[in-house]
């Protein structure tokens, strides 16, 4: 999703809205430092895993209704879908105690982070950002991003699909405005597509980071340190008071049947 190379592998990470994936234990296993953020940390695995399960039958029945949003080669069928999702839940619901004794997986929810400026080398965000395009609304997007580019010199953002699998009208908002404070931000292609047209991510880093391991895009126009020095006033800030907390608003069970359902 974010073509990943080792060497990104190498760096501290963040994950935003990582929810029940398997990234983090998959990662961490090769080594990797990585911290998962989500509102759905704050639960025990036994209720975390019992939500999981008490959608999945709906999960599967709406993506059988929207199969032909999707690309039937990797995964071949809704069944098939069903047994990949289950084991990757398995695989983050087994390292979850211990992953969340040792930091790894910390309850936060964008688009307040609860890290100092350039904390990470890299912010992801799959399957969160741009897909609730609808539910989160234009000034989350921009806050968030901000916060995700305030915690981590490089951010990457997939799919650029909002629900429904046209691609969100905030991925041009956005470059436009993070070009506009001087970030290098592009839209770059990665080797996987499961939501037909989703082989995308948006690429954000900082001036200090686009030189060194660039996939794509334009040249960085200047110096940048952090977001919110950059736009040298509390805007987002101020926009963050008024926005609510998308854990409300999207409801934590729907935003993961939701996620099941690309
Ligand atoms: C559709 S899931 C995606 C999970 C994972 N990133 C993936 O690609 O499989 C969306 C996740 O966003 C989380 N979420 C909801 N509100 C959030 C927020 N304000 N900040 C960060 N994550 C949030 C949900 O709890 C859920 O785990």
């Amino acid at each position: 999703m974010f073509a990943l190379t080792n060497d990104d592998l190498r760096l501290r990470i963040v994950g935003c809205g990582d929810g029940p994936a398997s990234f983090n234990a998959e990662a961490s296993r090769r080594g990797a430092n990585v911290i998962s953020c989500d509102p759905i940390y704050r639960w025990e695995a036994s209720q975390i895993r019992e939500r999981i399960l008490s959608t999945y039958d709906e999960m599967l029945e709406q993506t059988r209704r929207n199969a032909d949003e999707f690309v039937w080669s990797s995964i071949r069928s809704v069944e098939e879908l069903g047994q990949v999702r289950m084991a990757t839940m398995q695989t983050f619901l087994d390292d979850f105690a211990s992953g969340k004794l040792a930091g790894r997986y910390l309850e936060a929810e964008l688009p307040t982070l609860p890290f100092a400026d350039a904390s990470f080398d890299l912010g992801l965000c799959s399957h969160f950002l741009f897909l609730y395009t609808t539910q989160l609304g234009d000034v989350f997007h921009r806050s968030a991003i901000l916060e995700m580019c305030r915690v981590a010199t490089e951010v990457r953002i997939f799919p650029l699909l909002a629900l429904g699998g046209q691609q969100s009208p905030y991925v041009h908002e956005n470059l436009d405005h993070l070009r506009a404070l001087g970030f290098d931000a592009t839209v770059v292609k990665v080797p996987y597509e499961f939501q037909r047209g989703g082989d995308y991510m948006m690429q954000i880093r900082t001036a200090r980071t686009a030189g060194e391991h660039r996939l794509g895009g334009v040249a960085p126009t200047g110096p940048v340190r952090s977001c919110r020095r950059a736009c040298g006033s509390s805007r987002p800030l101020a926009a963050e008071r008024r926005i609510q907390r998308p854990s409300r608003i999207l409801g934590i069970g729907r935003a993961d049947v939701q996620r099941r359902n690309e």
